[in-house]
């Protein structure tokens, strides 16, 4: 399976801070954005990934990410010309998928939960498709999902005004290798955008969709808007600093996934020490690792 990360889009909800700067840049605490659904992807066991970009932005992506060689794991890039919805992601991203499955994460998105990372990679191979669902107070910013009495999904609406399910669709999609297809046939939407609903709509009526409920155990932030952006951060601090372990640390993500070994992560911490990031990384290496520790526990 691979990854397609997207980070595109021109930020205009936090205009001005995402003038200059990619929103997907942008600190959640002490990491840039896409730190955390690129270490959910690694938790789910995904080591290619295209990384989808504004043709600007490609460069200081390239910097930050680097060709992934140093976490294990293979990055390449492709920019998304204009801002045309996230299947255009998945259309962008049709050579290197190259006829496999895809693991689609949103560079906006962060995911966390105990047990999340190994939950994931139960669910490929995916034939069809296998979205999440996550309750949330105010689902209009979202695709929203409805179930039937027997928890079956029943139809899935994007951004609807009124609602009739509490349930939001989080920006983590794993699709088989139709998506690219199906995408292919979308008609952009009123927003001028192809919709990743659409495309779940399709697998719904192909009865091809799965469906977990992410359950309260787990996090999803987004962070499309200031407040967003703030409560994001004191999430990851809060957590940070009362459990002295990191969240979406992909340089720690790929130790424990195994991707790099004790050396490689010892030499990854060495220029990261000023800021106190790879003093964090040491101290892994230090720790005995008590034998309940299960691979994976968080993403
Ligand atoms: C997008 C999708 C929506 C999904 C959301 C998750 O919304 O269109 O279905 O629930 O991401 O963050 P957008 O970022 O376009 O507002």
């Amino acid at each position: 399976m691979r990854g397609v990360l997207l980070a595109g889009g021109n930020g205009s909800r936090l205009w001005p801070l995402t003038r200059a700067m990619s929103k997907q840049l942008m600190p959640v605490f002490d990491k840039p954005m896409i730190y955390y659904p690129l270490t959910t992807l690694m938790m789910a066991g995904v080591r290619e990934t295209l990384v989808v970009t504004t043709p600007d932005s490609e460069e200081q992506f390239r910097r930050l990410l680097g060709d992934g060689t140093q976490w294990g794991i293979r990055l390449r890039y492709a920019p998304q010309p204009h801002p045309g919805g996230i299947a255009q992601a998945l259309l962008i991203a049709e050579e290197f998928l190259a006829g496999e499955s895809v693991a689609l994460a949103l560079g906006d998105n962060l995911l966390h939960g105990a047990g999340l990372g190994r939950h994931l990679r139960t669910l490929h191979p995916v034939s069809g498709a296998h979205i999440f669902a996550y309750a949330v107070a105010d689902p209009t910013a979202y695709g929203v999902i409805t179930f039937d009495s027997s928890g079956r999904a029943l139809s899935i609406e994007e951004k609807p005004s009124h609602p009739r399910s509490s349930y939001a669709v989080p920006g983590f999609y794993f699709y088989d290798s139709s998506a690219v297809k199906i995408a292919r046939e979308l008609r952009p939407s009123t927003r001028g955008e192809l919709e990743i609903t659409a495309v779940n709509q399709e697998y719904l009526r192909r009865g091809e969709l799965r469906v977990s409920v992410l359950g309260r155990g787990t996090a999803w932030l987004d962070t499309g808007t200031f407040d967003d952006l703030v409560q994001a951060s004191e999430y990851v601090r809060v957590v940070e600093d009362r459990q002295g372990q990191k969240i979406g640390c992909v340089e720690e993500a790929a130790w424990r996934c195994g991707f790099i070994d004790d050396d490689q992560l010892r030499a990854l911490a060495a220029p990261l020490r000023a800021s106190g990031y790879g003093d964090y990384l040491l101290r892994l290496l230090a720790e005995p690792r008590p034998a309940t520790t299960t691979v994976g526990e968080s993403a």
